[in-house]
């Protein structure tokens, strides 16, 4: 049985911090809100309490877990070597939407959170509720997103309950998460670092903290998967997703065409739009908004009879970056041009 328990930020959650921090130190998992998107936690030191996330989300065991903590300072017990780049992305950055992949110190973390690599991901999250449950908890916790594996990350507590239901024990409800998509992963064991994942925290922020960034292409992942989540179908809906640049007037006709061989079309664009389809959802009129909207809406899209998914791409900018990599993803390279 799944429970979900509500917090609300000015109310006393005393109780319900207790229950879920007696859960995680008893080895359970517990979904709980970040600013990016919900998490599925563990105790990172107890490979029991860790296998139970990879069974829970039907997680390949390959692809290795992003260990939370609670103060930034803790990172010292845990890293072998805390560049200096690393420091300046910690005091810019934490806490926040920021993930560091560092040499970690040998046999403190469960061997199943670092799926055998040298390196782990370390986050600071900022969310009032994912902090006073690392603070109060005092132990590092290792959480994937809280989504069954392949489908889109979780932006809401309904999202969690719809995919882990009667496989997890508690989910705190701490409302929408509020950027949308999954953090920046900065590998800082390389010089120049490299981003494996795009992010909240975009290239040109990490650039005018710590200069020169790298990012990894899709080619680097092929030839030596750093981030190896990066090979797998993700974000997926239900119906196949495509990814258009087409202007108005011929998407339209596009859609209409596709209409007519009987598909059901379910649309995602900015507003405003005048594009007509089966199913229209609004991603807001700004590339914050989207990123905020897109899961929800790809999440939706599965509770309708659509049955092709077509996203207006968005400029490789800022935030844009991390967008176009999920949709990417979720589209498996399929473009209407
Ligand atoms: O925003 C987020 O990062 C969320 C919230 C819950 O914090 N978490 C999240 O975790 O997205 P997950 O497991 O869905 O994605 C972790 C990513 C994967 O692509 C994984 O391959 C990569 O980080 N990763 C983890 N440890 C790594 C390591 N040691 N080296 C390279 N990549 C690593
Ligand atoms: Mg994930």
């Amino acid at each position: 049985l799944t429970t979900i328990v509500s917090v609300d930020h000015d109310g006393d959650n005393h109780l319900t911090y207790a229950q879920a921090v007696s859960a995680l130190q008893a080895g359970e998992v517990v979904a709980f809100p970040t600013e990016t998107v919900y998490g599925l936690g563990a105790v990172a030191t107890n490979e029991t309490a860790v296998a139970k996330i990879f069974q829970a989300k039907g997680r390949p065991s390959d692809n290795p877990l992003i260990v939370h903590i609670g103060e930034a300072k803790a990172v010292a017990q845990y890293a072998e070597h805390i560049p200096l780049v690393a420091q300046q992305c910690m005091e810019a950055f934490w806490p926040g939407a920021l993930t560091l992949i560092v040499k970690a110190k040998p046999n403190i973390f469960a061997t199943n959170v670092t799926a055998g690599l040298a390196t782990v991901g370390i986050r600071m999250p900022n969310h009032p509720v994912a902090l006073s449950l690392l603070q109060k908890t005092g132990l590092p916790i290792a959480a994937p997103s809280a989504n069954r594996s392949g489908k889109p990350s979780p932006t809401k507590a309904e999202h969690v309950y719809h995919d882990l239901k009667g496989q997890i024990p508690l989910i705190i409800d701490g409302g929408a998460t509020g950027i949308g998509l999954e953090s920046t992963v900065l590998d800082v064991t390389q010089t120049p670092p490299i981003i494996l994942r795009p992010g909240g925290v975009t290239k040109e922020m990490l650039q005018a903290v710590i200069g020169e960034v790298h990012e990894a292409t899709l080619t680097d992942v092929k030839d030596a998967p750093r981030a190896p989540g990066m090979k797998y179908t993700h974000y997926s809906p239900e119906a196949p997703v495509y990814v258009t640049t087409l202007e108005d007037h011929a998407l339209q006709e596009m859609i209409i065409m596709h209409q007519t061989q009987h598909e059901k079309v379910a649309l995602l664009a900015m507003s405003p739009t005048s594009l007509q389809a089966n199913y229209v959802y609004d991603l807001g009129n700004t590339i914050e908004a989207m990123s905020i909207k897109l899961y929800d809406a790809l999440r939706a899209c599965d509770q309708t009879d659509a049955t092709m998914i077509i996203v207006r791409a968005v400029p490789l900018q800022g935030v844009g970056k991390a967008i176009m990599n999920r949709l990417e993803k979720a589209a498996g390279g399929n473009r209407l041009i």
